[in-house]
């Protein structure tokens, strides 16, 4: 990636996407984003005149888009995220991620991209032994899994036809600053902490025991434009994340001391409900090579990360939770803070 590329950031409105722009911006590149506002905010969108709110669901006018920006370097974090709920939402899950990339990609190809950066998920491993290692194969235990797999190999198949570079970035369990608190799906800590700014106690599903490594967002975005940047990552997949191994129960005692300041009040001790279906027990993964590749280094521990996102979330406030209307599909296992929407 070099100065003079033309740069472009798909979910840019979006949480990492926005950060993406921003620190892109700081090292002098020129960027461009796009986003369709579904799970990201106009308020994360420092650079307007360089923003374009669209659906990459709409091929014509993402070719159209495309053609008049002709980037040469295309970040892609565009996305429904929201891993657990697609089981229900199987159409969307599809469409934004699967479908979309491919309304991205191939008038990308056409208009001379060179390079892909591909933003992935730790999900592709599914249920296998931790710590994830990019060496084993991927096997996703849900939609959204199976689409970012999907992804994934279209990207090196296509790389080798068409002959452009291509990076996967695997993120995991990212936290901070700017991320969707709304999200009844997705995004543990952010419902925990706008749980509380609305004087409630969280939920959580089954016994705690789940084990994740969070990812505080400064430590995820830099080293994913070193591996934009860094010839060696060419055509590899790679993981960055958090390195501190938490209990789900760990990370809920965690918060509720850093929000309250001390020992939290009865009244907001979490409650346990049945476990989710397919929730993968224990996932989080190892990051030798990205230190290997760019030496990357995660910094900020979740005990330091906490009190930034919650004097972030008491400045903007409590954000009603958003629930979709209908689900493509239900069953009796739906979690029950969705089925009941009781957030
Ligand atoms: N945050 C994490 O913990 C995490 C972990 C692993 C992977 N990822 C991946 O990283 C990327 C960014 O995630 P995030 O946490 O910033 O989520 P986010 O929801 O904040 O960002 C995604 C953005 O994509 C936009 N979008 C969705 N559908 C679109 C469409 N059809 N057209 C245009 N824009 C669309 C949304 O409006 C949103 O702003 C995603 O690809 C996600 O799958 C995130």
């Amino acid at each position: 990636m070099r100065k003079s590329d033309r740069i472009l950031v798909t979910g840019s409105a979006g949480f990492m996407g926005s950060h993406l722009v921003n620190h892109l911006e700081k090292l002098g590149y020129d960027v461009y984003g796009i986003d369709d506002l579904s799970g990201g905010y106009l308020r994360n969108v420092t650079n307007k005149e360089k923003f374009t709110e669209l659906d990459l669901r709409d091929r014509a006018k993402v070719a159209q888009y495309i053609e008049r920006i002709k980037p040469t370097v295309i970040f892609h974090l565009a996305a429904d995220a929201t891993e657990g709920r697609s089981h229900f939402t199987p159409f969307s899950a599809v469409d934004r991620n699967l479908v979309a990339y491919m309304n991205l990609l191939v008038p990308a190809i056409k208009h001379g991209m060179r390079k892909m950066i591909l933003t992935s998920s730790m999900s592709v491993y599914g249920a296998q032994q931790v710590p994830f290692t990019e060496d084993m194969l991927t096997l996703p235990e849900d939609t959204y899994g199976v689409a970012k797999a999907s992804m994934e190999t279209i990207t090196r198949i296509n790389s080798k036809v068409f002959g452009f570079d291509y990076v996967i970035i695997r993120p995991h369990n990212v936290f901070g600053l700017r991320q969707n608190i709304a999200d009844p799906y997705r995004n543990v800590i952010g419902i925990f902490i706008n749980r509380l700014l609305a004087g409630k106690n969280f939920f959580i599903y089954g016994d705690g025991e789940q084990t994740r490594a969070f990812s505080y967002i400064d430590d995820v975005i830099p080293p994913m434009v070193r591996a934009a940047v860094e010839e060696r990552c060419v055509g590899h997949a790679i993981n960055i994340g958090g390195e501190e191994v938490v209990t789900l129960k760990k990370l809920a005692e965690m918060l509720l001391e850093v929000y309250f300041g001390g020992k939290a009040p009865k009244e907001f001790q979490p409650k346990h409900l049945d476990a989710r279906p397919q929730e993968v027990k224990y996932a989080y993964s190892d990051h030798a090579k990205a230190r290997e590749f760019i030496g990357f280094k995660p910094e900020t521990s979740i005990r330091e990360g906490l009190p930034r996102m919650i004097a972030w979330a008491k400045e903007i406030g409590h954000q009603p939770f958003v629930y979709l209307e209908d689900m493509d599909l239900t069953a009796d296992t739906i979690p029950k803070t969705w089925g009941e929407k009781l957030l």
